[in-house]
């Protein structure tokens, strides 16, 4: 079924980005917050052994007690048998206890195996989101600040389901139980116990308005600083051969520092709302205390019941509190939630409905080709037309920046031509209603700046293990020009490529690339400047193997060298985007044009090197 036919998922809010990640884990969570709760009410039963004990055990009064732990207590003998032998209410106290911590692993437990699902499940959709993003998605966003929507942000919403999400639950179980209970005891001294509870909530609600903006910038310039600590990984050699270090380091330096006043500034605000928690919560529990020590010097409650009512107000102001962190936290989770909604409802790359596959060994016509690109300056390509016949060879020559690749990107659909750009035809077919993964799998290209990853030689020209024997691996690299390199390192196929390749040079890698692309066999190929960093002779002989392994295939050839397209059955030349010249070489150096410029220029450039061998030789002798 077409992607496009099942309408692509958008994320209207943040709570149905979680409720979608939630899937598969929703009932785990479900049971440990069970767990939780009985952990809150566990907690609950402790202050009402001790007021029993110290009212009915050690005073005499009537015990308070619901009518079913009653029928249990006088079933083993009443007060009077906990009287004979005080050792059974600490018997109790263990047993509660003990319950209490069977339930709190149970709840941890739990609930780590619920985190753990979901953030797999955040995980795996990210990743398979941003595999089915457009080309131009990604040049667009920095990989640095991806990765750290991947990383940091994933970690701020598990952790706010887990623990935030979760102690809010539990909080709002335990406030109502210890309301319950406290009011058993005395509602006057509830009342005022509880009103500060909205007080404090009311509090956290505006400094979390307050902050929310503040955690966004702080998340935007960590990832400011992982882009430039990306950056400097994978261009490691950039800065070391420009001796960049110091510059580099004192960026680094700058943006750290920026960094770290920023959440200082943020940690002060912080502590500003500690502290006044902490005077707010202080003024409850005097209130509290002088409440219940004259209620019960005037016999109002029992010595008992002001214990428990202390103890239940001490284990209702920690909760409270902490709701309000848990609140202010919760921001901090929004803003990620946004961060990844970002990335989960960006615009996949679709095909049209009932996309074509058309055989692609026909004739390739741009006609009229514009493009520019979404942040680039101008037209990278400006009203480009010509043919390729299907199985012949054309050449594209032209100044860096001419437009060559974009020419080729555009033919590979990285970036879809849009209304009034002109069309891009395979024989009878429009390149727009043809299926993207379909023409990416009919043409090869080698890039411009070939990816390594860090495997095996082996399995970067297989590119996908198991896919293609050793044998055709084989094949491949002899034409082009690496079977016998390969053969002399120590471990052969089997030599692991550093990341990016850097145990490769410039050369090896290159055609390492042209392998990889040969052992595919497509109907058209691509090679973009791809025999750069080849000597002049390996560039001759991996031309003259290709010529005879290619057979039917259409053959694109991008060079700045001329002897490497001078044999191509066509040959193109572009300048600022424009098609300049066009013919086969002795057409277009009959036309004393660019071409011939540049033919005559390399020649004479080569004659000249030649010349200054043959003198240093003479001087040496
Ligand atoms: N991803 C991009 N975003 C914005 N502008 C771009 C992008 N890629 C290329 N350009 C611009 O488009 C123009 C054509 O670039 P292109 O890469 O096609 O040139 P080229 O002919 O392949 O050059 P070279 O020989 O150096 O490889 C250039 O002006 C370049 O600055
Ligand atoms: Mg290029």
């Amino acid at each position: 079924m077409n992607r496009s036919d099942q309408g692509q998922r958008k994320f209207e809010s943040p709570a149905s980005l979680i409720a979608y990640f939630l899937r598969g884990s929703k009932w785990i969570f479900l049971l440990s917050m069970v767990f939780a709760s009985a952990v809150s009410f566990l907690d609950m039963i402790l202050p009402r052994i001790i007021s029993f004990t110290v009212d009915s055990v050690i005073a005499d009064k009537a015990p308070d007690l619901p009518a079913s732990v009653l029928a249990c207590l006088d079933a083993v003998g009443g007060v009077a048998r906990l009287r004979e032998a005080p050792v059974l209410i600490a018997v109790i106290v263990i047993a509660v206890a003990l319950a209490g911590a069977v339930c709190r692993y149970l709840f941890r437990y739990f609930n780590e195996v619920a985190a753990e699902r979901f953030v797999k499940r955040m995980r795996d959709n990210l990743f398979a989101k941003i595999q089915r993003l457009p080309y131009a998605w990604h040049g667009a966003n920095s990989t640095g600040d991806i990765i750290q929507r991947c990383t940091s942000d994933v970690e701020t919403i598990k952790v706010f389901v887990s623990e935030q999400l979760t102690s809010l639950v539990r909080v709002i179980v335990l406030i109502a139980l210890a309301v319950h209970f406290m009011w058993g005891i005395d509602s006057t001294m509830t009342a005022a116990a509880s009103l500060f509870i909205p007080v404090v909530i009311s509090y956290s609600l505006f400094f979390y308005s307050r902050i929310g903006n503040a955690f966004e910038k702080a998340d935007t310039e960590e990832g400011r600083l992982s882009a430039i600590a990306q950056e400097n990984l994978t261009g490691v050699r950039v800065v070391r051969a420009f001796g960049r270090e110091q510059y580099e380091r004192e960026r680094f330096e700058k943006q750290n520092e920026y960094y770290t006043g920023f959440w200082i500034r943020l940690i002060r605000i912080l502590s500003l709302n500690w502290i006044t928690g902490d005077v707010m919560t202080g003024l409850q529990y005097l209130l509290v205390n002088i409440m219940g020590a004259v209620f019960c010097l005037r016999g109002r409650i029992t010595a008992g019941q002001f214990i428990a009512f202390v103890s239940y107000n001490s284990l209702l102001i920690w909760p409270v509190r902490s709701l309000g962190r848990v609140i202010s936290e919760m921001s901090k989770a929004g803003i990620s939630l946004d961060r990844l909604r970002y990335i989960m409802n960006a615009e996949e790359e679709t095909d049209p409905q009932d996309a074509l596959t058309p055989p692609m060994d026909r004739d390739i016509r741009f006609e009229h080709v514009s493009f520019s690109y979404e942040d680039g300056a101008g037209e990278a390509v400006s009203d480009v037309s010509f043919e390729i016949p299907a199985g012949s060879t054309v050449g594209i020559l032209g100044g860096t920046g001419s437009g060559k690749s974009t020419l080729m990107y555009l033919l590979e659909k990285l970036y879809p031509l849009g209304e009034g750009q002109g069309r891009i035809m395979i024989g009878d077919a429009d390149l727009a209603q043809i299926s993207a993964p379909y023409v990416r799998s009919q043409i090869g290209m080698v890039l411009q700046e070939p990816y390594l990853f860090s495997r095996s030689i082996e399995e970067n020209i297989a590119i996908t293990s198991g896919r293609y024997g050793r044998e055709e691996v084989q094949r491949a690299s002899k034409t082009a020009d690496l079977l016998d390199t390969i053969e002399k390192f120590p471990s052969g196929f089997e030599t692991f490529v550093g990341e990016r390749g850097v145990t490769l040079s410039g050369g090896q890698k290159q055609r390492t690339a042209i392998a990889q692309m040969l052992i595919r066999k497509c109907p058209i190929m691509i090679f973009d400047d791809s025999l750069s960093a080849v000597d002049a002779e390996t560039d001759a002989r991996i031309r003259a193997a290709l010529r005879k392994s290619t057979g039917d295939a259409t053959v694109i050839l991008i060079a700045h060298r001329i002897t490497t397209i001078m044999h191509a059955d066509q040959i193109i030349v572009m300048e600022k985007g424009r098609i300049r010249e066009k013919g086969t070489h002795e057409e277009l150096l009959s036309l004393c044009g660019t071409y011939r410029r540049i033919y005559d220029l390399q020649l004479a450039g080569s004659e000249d090197l030649a010349g200054d061998a043959e003198g240093r030789e003479q001087d040496e002798e």
